[in-house]
């Protein structure tokens, strides 16, 4: 049986990368998905991409930024597949510099993205989440893409760090508000390590270029070698453990952290 049958789902920041993978693992799980994103003409090839596959998946323009955006992405799955189970709020932005040499902008973009992005995307499901819960045993649930850089200190992302420590702590305030309002909405977050992305790879470029040497690869050499696992991470690693997080098998999940880093916080 597939843990995800029969359930819709929207995914922000889908069009690739760990969303991208997630999109694809949902609807092999039997899931219908919306997939919202900035980047309109690579969301349509990975919604192509699943719907020759023999999957079902939509795509819409979703600046999660904007409240009218998430509107329209709610309405889409409500409208063409009748029903929101689950919000995966994954869409994020990296800034490799430090508290000294990032500029005010950079910050208000960081803090758009990756914490007004995941309070709008949670605010503006509530509604259709919480009717699809009462018609499930489960009920409806939320993922949010947190990292290890929110649940420990970050030497040299301080300031992504602190947006991901909101999300890690907003997951867990979100779980008991909806438990105390009775919606019957599970609240999860997943914190990944680096993982092999276009946002990995700017983490290699800004420790590169910090080091001074512009040199990606030894600074790709050096993150590898300092997961006890081995290896980096790749954006199924993550897709699987958020499908889990979404899934009826978590039923009894809720305002908790997945960390799937090849056990770089267990040091
Ligand atoms: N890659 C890593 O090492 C890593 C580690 C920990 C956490 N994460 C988190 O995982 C999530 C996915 O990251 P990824 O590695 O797949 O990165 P990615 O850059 O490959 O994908 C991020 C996606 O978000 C989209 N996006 C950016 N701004 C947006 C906006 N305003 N509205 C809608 N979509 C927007 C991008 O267009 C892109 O498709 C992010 O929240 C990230 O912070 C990534």
């Amino acid at each position: 049986m597939n843990r995800v049958d029969g359930k819709v789902a929207l995914i922000s920041g889908a069009a690739r990368g760990i969303g991208g993978e997630t999109a694809q693992l949902m609807a092999e799980g039997g899931a219908k998905v919306v997939i919202g994103d900035v980047l309109d003409e690579r969301g349509r090839q990975t919604v192509a991409a699943i719907n020759a596959g023999g999957g079902e998946a939509a795509y819409v323009h979703l600046d999660v930024t904007k409240q009218e955006d998430w509107a329209a992405a709610v309405n889409l799955a409500t409208s063409k597949f009748g029903k929101l189970d689950v919000l995966v709020n994954n869409a994020g932005v990296f800034v490799g510099k430090g508290i000294e040499e990032i500029s005010l902008a950079e910050w208000e973009k960081l803090v758009a993205v990756n914490m007004t992005g995941v309070f709008l995307g949670t605010r503006l499901a509530v509604p259709a989440l919480r009717e699809a819960a009462k018609s499930s045993e489960h009920g409806s649930a939320i993922v949010n893409l947190a990292s290890i850089a929110g649940i420990v200190g970050s030497t040299l992302d301080p300031l992504y760090s602190m947006t991901k420590g909101g999300v890690t702590l907003f997951t867990k305030s979100a779980a008991l508000e909806f438990g105390r309002k009775g919606y019957r909405i599970r609240v999860n977050s997943i914190h990944p390590g680096v993982i092999q992305t276009d946002m990995g790879e700017q983490t290699f470029v800004s420790r590169a270029q910090r080091a001074g040497t512009n040199d990606t690869s030894a600074a790709r050499q050096v993150v590898t070698e300092s997961v006890p696992w081995g290896r980096l991470g790749v954006p199924k690693d993550i897709a699987k453990g958020i499908v889990f997080l979404a899934s009826d098998d978590a039923g009894y999940m809720n305002g908790a952290g997945l960390v799937v880093d090849g056990g770089v916080t267990a040091a």
